[in-house]
């Protein structure tokens, strides 16, 4: 942590210092500069992080764990720091709660899979929410159809988080876990975690929470949340694609069996006696992890550490409420749930009359980026009435004026291709 507070995300919504850190926010198409607003499908990197990843394959290249030479002591000496960082980013008590992960969607199945061959039988209970991306929410349905465990579906309120008491009417002695989202995908409200957490745990049901959208947006304590697993990705919190997060519970995680089982997850193993698993994390850490991108995830979190969260959440605050302010002027467009209650950096519309694709479409042709559509989310989205919605999703380098060209653009947004000839028709 840094004791002097950084001042590149200064109060005018301006940010020059911190967009010069990203070298693609110097994208230009033709006349049109990039504005980048699908931070919440992947953030860009900063060149501390593409200068990490770029340090370690030119001068540490080597597998880890394995080699008795000075590059394979060096690489492994550098995961492991990776690890400490990762410990510490989330609070918690050991770096041996910390697994590598390929991203959120591996920690999730890794969980699912292990509780599947341990914990859960027929007739056991899996409580999620309506909300779920699909990658918490397919691995808990793909493992209720295997097992004959009951998935209960927990519903949304209305300004788009889970309410305390439908939660808990949800939970019983059948409880074996419950997985959800810390912030929504899809609207970007945040739920009560440390008090569904604790409402679960009552009934002695272990706690997975999807961090995915909440890691790059808030300080996280995994602690202090009262949580069995986190999971997050590394690319949504400007760190590199394909290397994600699971934290559990050091006692949680002694009596999981391992997921995948291969290389480095065992001390030796002879034919004729049973296998004996190292604990975690190596147990969970089949085959050559993905180094270069522990240490890149180590820089987006020093690089976040060094702006800080209080100025990282000021700057989401400042960007949520100027969009909401500025949307709200705009007669056809209508926000969907209630994301100035806990900004977390993602506001989701509908555009009355237009289908999602065209105004991402119009937006595209003015060198906006969003996301458009159900954000591998549509069981939520048809439970909110909607075809899909058009995401503005932001990230430490996106201005007031970017808010200002997108609203602007909105205004100008017309029916097109998708509107008039697959009303209808809704994928990703
Ligand atoms: N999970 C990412 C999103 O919501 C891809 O867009």
């Amino acid at each position: 942590m840094t004791m002097t507070p950084d001042t590149r995300l200064d109060s005018s919504g301006a940010c020059e210092g911190v967009r010069d850190d990203f070298p693609i926010m110097r994208t230009r198409f033709g006349d049109l500069p990039l504005v980048y607003f699908d931070n919440a499908a992947t953030a860009q990197k900063p060149r501390a992080v593409l200068d990490a990843v770029t340090d370690f394959y030119s001068t540490t290249n080597s597998n880890v764990g394995r080699g008795y030479h000075r590059l394979g002591l060096a690489a492994t000496e550098r995961l492991e720091q990776a690890r400490e960082m990762v410990r510490a980013f989330i609070g918690a008590r050991s770096v041996q709660e910390v697994i590598f992960t390929s991203g959120t969607t591996h920690s999730v199945n890794l969980v699912a899979d292990a509780i599947g061959r341990s914990v859960l039988g027929r007739g056991d209970e899996v409580v999620v929410t309506e909300m779920e991306h699909n990658s918490n929410l397919l691995p808990w349905r793909a493992l209720c159809e295997r097992t004959g465990a009951r998935l209960i579906v927990v519903p949304v309120g209305p300004h788009g988080s889970v309410e305390l008491a439908d939660f808990a009417a949800a939970l019983g002695p059948r409880t074996k876990i419950a997985a959800f989202a810390h912030v929504s995908n899809v609207l970007g409200t945040v739920n009560p975690v440390r008090e569904m957490a604790a409402q679960a745990r009552r009934h002695g049901a272990l706690v997975l929470v999807d961090g995915a959208q909440a890691a790059p947006h808030r300080p996280v304590d995994v602690t202090e949340l009262g949580v069995d697993f986190y999971c997050f990705s590394a690319h949504k919190a400007y760190g590199p694609m394909g290397i994600g997060v699971l934290y559990g519970r050091q006692d949680v995680l002694a009596e999981l069996p391992p997921y995948q089982v291969g290389g480095g997850t065992v001390k030796g193993v002879a034919l004729n006696e049973p296998v004996a698993y190292l604990p975690a994390p190596a147990r969970f850490e089949a085959g050559t992890p993905d180094v270069a991108g522990a240490i890149g995830l180590a820089a987006a979190i020093t690089y976040l550490d060094d702006l800080g969260w209080d100025a990282i959440q000021a700057h989401d605050a400042r960007l949520v409420h100027t969009a909401l302010e500025l949307l709200s002027t705009l007669e056809r467009v209508r926000v969907v749930g209630d994301p100035a209650r806990d900004p977390a950096g993602i506001v989701s519309i509908d555009v009355a009359g237009i289908h999602p694709y065209d105004v991402g479409g119009h937006l595209d042709g003015n060198g906006i980026a969003v996301r458009c559509g159900v954000h591998c989310a549509s069981a939520f989205l048809d439970s909110l009435g909607l075809l899909g919605t058009v995401r503005i999703s932001f990230a430490v380098y996106n201005t007031v004026a970017e808010i200002e060209r997108l609203c602007q653009c909105l205004e100008t947004v017309k029916p097109g291709m998708w509107t008039r000839e697959h009303p209808t028709v809704r994928f990703l």
